[in-house]
């Protein structure tokens, strides 16, 4: 699958790593649930770290792909079909995450609101959600077409921003030979301020932000991703 070689997660694991390790260890085995879990290449790290693992994704074609890894692998994985904006899973977390911008697909503020109340509900007191988003800054100032080459496949990009609805539209064509599929994603860029906003009135009771650049792990303006952490 191309998604497989765009989205590789190791620049995440140094800071994920640096979060929930040493004194801030989260338990020696604890339940994570992944939002917008894709082909699941973050589940599997996590596996590797002894956590237990569940998987969600609105896509069925994801799933199956993820599936399909983790039973080759001899991986235990729950996985589950759902919308993060309008799910509720039995069962109670440590850690809920979401990685590669997954939360910008979510595309109005409510849904926002929904997805933050519903992963409050299933931490346990104490327990983490931790996500990320792609910023404005980033919509903004990312808009030139590029490519991706691989072996047997190109990708051809071509993004677009709207500064009214704060949409950002990524055209992808995959260009196989003579074959040639395309696919469109949509996110919305969302004000760092409100998705905080939005943490607290859920009932986190506190939050940081962390940049995925950088060492000092500083937010500046020129900020691409932004990680944020919030606490039950
Ligand atoms: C950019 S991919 C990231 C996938 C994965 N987190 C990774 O790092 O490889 C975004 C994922 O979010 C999923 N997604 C988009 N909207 C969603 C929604 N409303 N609920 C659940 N998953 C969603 C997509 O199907 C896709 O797998």
């Amino acid at each position: 699958m191309v998604y497989d070689r765009i989205h590789t997660p190791n620049k995440y694991w140094g800071l994920i790593d640096e979060i929930f390790a040493g004194k801030n260890k989260i338990g020696t085995k604890p339940r994570v649930l992944d939002l917008g879990c894709g082909t699941g290449s973050f589940l599997a790290g996590m596996h590797e770290r002894g956590w237990e693992i569940t998987g969600l994704d609105i896509s069925s074609g994801m799933l199956e792909r993820a599936g399909q890894k983790f039973k080759a692998a001899g991986i235990p994985c729950v996985l589950c079909q759902k919308d993060m904006a309008d799910f509720h899973i039995e069962g109670e977390f440590e850690l809920v995450t979401s990685n590669f911008d997954s939360v910008n697909y979510v595309m109005d503020i409510e849904g926002i609101e929904r997805l933050f109340k519903n992963v409050h509900a299933i931490l346990r007191e104490n327990g983490v959600f931790a996500f990320d988003v792609v910023t404005k800054y980033q919509a903004q100032n990312y808009v030139n077409p590029f490519k991706k080459e691989f072996e047997d496949v190109r990708l051809e990009m071509v993004p677009h921003y709207d500064q009214t609805s704060n949409i950002k539209r990524l055209e992808i064509d995959i260009v196989s030979g003579a074959d040639r599929a395309k696919e469109v994603h949509e996110q919305k860029m969302y004000d760092l301020g409100d998705i905080g906003l939005n943490l607290k009135a859920a009932g986190f009771s506190e939050y940081k932000m962390m940049s995925i650049e950088g060492k000092t792990r500083e937010i500046m303006d020129s900020s691409t991703r932004v990680y944020f952490v919030a606490v039950k």
